[in-house]
């Protein structure tokens, strides 16, 4: 498995593994794939990877920037993130992840917030932190993880683009 950043011919593939990956997800909206396509049209798109294995595109995360407290601080929304269903649970969605952030830390973001299940996400360090909140959506499932600096306090906002159409 080689991971790299999306390239435009890309776009379609990660539509289509974004809309199967999430189908039938009770947390889903159906709109991940669309979030995907609004954030690269908005030039929102901050990190882009896919997961390959020889020709096939096997996984794909995205990170976007959001504001805290109206800001932008260079913190950013992980999400959504897609294996193809026949390929999960193979380690995909975790190097996909790893690679990501790794590469954030390296560019300097401060941190990285998420949406999701935190039994999944705890093994990346994401966390809880009452002082680093968002409206839409359960406290439990907003979690937060500092890359460089100290952690903000304040509200979260994702990308406009994450706002269904
Ligand atoms: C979530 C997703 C990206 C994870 O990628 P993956 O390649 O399947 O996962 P990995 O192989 O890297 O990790 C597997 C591990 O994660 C666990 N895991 C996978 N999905 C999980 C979930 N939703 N909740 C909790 N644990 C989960 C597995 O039990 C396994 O644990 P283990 O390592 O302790 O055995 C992938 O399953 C997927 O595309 N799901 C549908 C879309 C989705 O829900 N996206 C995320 C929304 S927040």
């Amino acid at each position: 498995m080689q991971l790299r950043p999306e390239r435009p011919d890309d776009a379609t593939t990660i539509h289509k593994l974004t809309d199967t990956a999430f189908r039938g997800m009770p947390y889903s909206d159906g709109d991940e794939a669309s979030v995907i396509d609004r954030l690269r049209f908005a030039g929102a798109l901050s990190l882009s990877l896919v997961a390959t294995h020889g020709d096939e595109i096997v996984g794909h995360v995205a990170f976007s920037p959001v504001s805290i407290d109206g800001v932008t601080a260079d913190w950013y929304g992980l999400g959504p993130v897609s294996v193809w269903p026949e390929r999960q649970r193979t380690g995909i969605g975790q190097a996909l992840i790893r690679e990501g952030l790794a590469r954030l830390r390296s560019m300097g973001a401060g941190g990285c917030v998420l949406l999701g299940d935190p039994a999944y996400y705890v093994r990346f360090g994401f966390e809880n932190d009452p002082d680093l909140r968002h409206a839409g959506g359960p406290a439990w499932a907003f979690q937060c993880l500092t890359l460089n600096g100290s952690r903000p306090k304040g509200e979260v906002e994702f990308h406009p683009a994450f706002d269904a159409a």
